[in-house]
C-alpha cells in the first residue's frame, strides 16, 4: 500500500497516519516531522527550513523533494508507505510521480481529509504533541490522562511553534494557494478518495480503513 494523505492543517493527517501505519505495518513519512527534527538538531536544512516554517510558509520544493526521495529509498519503505504532508505543490507531485513511475511503484491512493477552517483552528489551538512517539493530543477533543504527559511513553508534551492562530490562518491560506490544486491533479489520475474528517477520530479511522479495504478488494 502506497498512500498520500492530503488535507489542510489540522485535518488529522498525522493522527490518522499513525493509526494506518500500525494497521498496515508500513512507515508513516511526515515531512513536517522530519523538518522539525532538522530544526531541532540545527542542521543546515533545519536552519533554512525554520525561516519558512515559522511564518507558516512552505519550505522550497527542491529541499523537500531531496529529503523525501532519500527517505523513500530506505528499506522499511519497500513494502509501502504513508506520505503525510507530501506532496504539497504540483512540482512536488510531479517529482514524486516521476520517481515512483521509474521504480514501477505507483501510488495506491491519495486520501483527501476534508474539514472547514474553523474546525482546523479549534483543533490546532488545542494540540499538544509527544516529541518522542509523535502522538498528538488535544485539550478539547482528546486530553491525555495526566495533563501535559504522553499516555504511551510518559514524555512531556509540547506545543508546536506554528500553532498560534495567526500562523495557522497563514498556513490555511498557503494550503489553498499551493496544495488545493493537487486535488485536481490526483482526481485526473483516478487516485483521489475523499474522507469527511470533521467526525471524531475513531469514526474517521473506520471510514478510511473501509475505503482502503474496498480498494484492496477491487
Ligand atoms: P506539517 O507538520 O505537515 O503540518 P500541517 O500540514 O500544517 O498539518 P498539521 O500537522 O498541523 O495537521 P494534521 O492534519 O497532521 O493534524 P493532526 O493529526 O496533528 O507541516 C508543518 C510545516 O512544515 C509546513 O507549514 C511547512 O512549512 C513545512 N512542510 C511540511 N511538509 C512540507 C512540504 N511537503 N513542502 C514544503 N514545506 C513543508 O491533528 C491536529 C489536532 O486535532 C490534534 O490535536 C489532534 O489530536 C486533533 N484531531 C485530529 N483528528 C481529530 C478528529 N477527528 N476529531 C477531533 N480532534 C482531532
Amino acid at each position: 500500500m502506497r498512500l498520500v494523505l492530503l488535507g489542510p492543517p489540522g485535518a488529522g493527517k498525522g493522527t490518522q497516519a499513525v493509526r494506518l501505519a500500525d494497521r498496515f505495518g508500513i512507515p508513516q513519512i511526515s515531512t513536517g516531522d522530519i523538518l522539525r527534527e532538522h530544526v531541532q538538531e540545527n542542521t543546515m536544512l533545519g536552519i533554512r527550513a525554520r525561516t519558512f516554517m515559522d511564518r507558516g510558509e512552505y519550505v522550497p520544493d527542491q529541499l523537500v523533494v531531496e529529503m523525501v526521495t532519500e527517505r523513500l529509498g530506505e528499506p522499511d519503505a519497500e513494502k509501502g508507505f504513508i506520505l503525510d504532508g507530501f506532496p504539497r505543490t504540483v512540482r512536488q507531485a510531479e517529482s514524486l510521480e516521476g520517481a515512483l513511475t521509474a521504480a514501477a511503484r505507483p501510488l495506491s491512493a491519495v486520501l483527501m481529509f476534508a474539514i472547514d477552517d474553523e474546525m482546523a483552528i479549534r483543533r490546532l489551538s488545542g494540540r499538544w504533541t509527544c516529541p518522542v512517539c509523535k502522538r498528538t493530543y488535544n485539550m478539547e477533543f482528546k486530553p491525555p490522562v495526566q495533563e501535559g504527559i504522553c499516555d504511551f511513553d510518559g514524555s512531556e508534551l509540547e506545543r508546536r511553534a506554528d500553532d498560534d492562530e495567526l500562523t495557522v490562518r497563514r498556513r490555511i491560506e498557503v494550503y489553498r494557494e499551493q496544495t488545493a490544486p493537487l486535488e485536481r491533479f490526483y482526481r485526473e489520475r483516478g487516485l483521489l478518495r475523499e474522507v469527511d474528517a470533521q467526525a471524531p477520530e475513531d469514526e474517521v479511522t473506520e471510514r478510511t480503513i473501509a475505503l482502503l479495504d474496498e480498494l484492496e478488494d477491487a
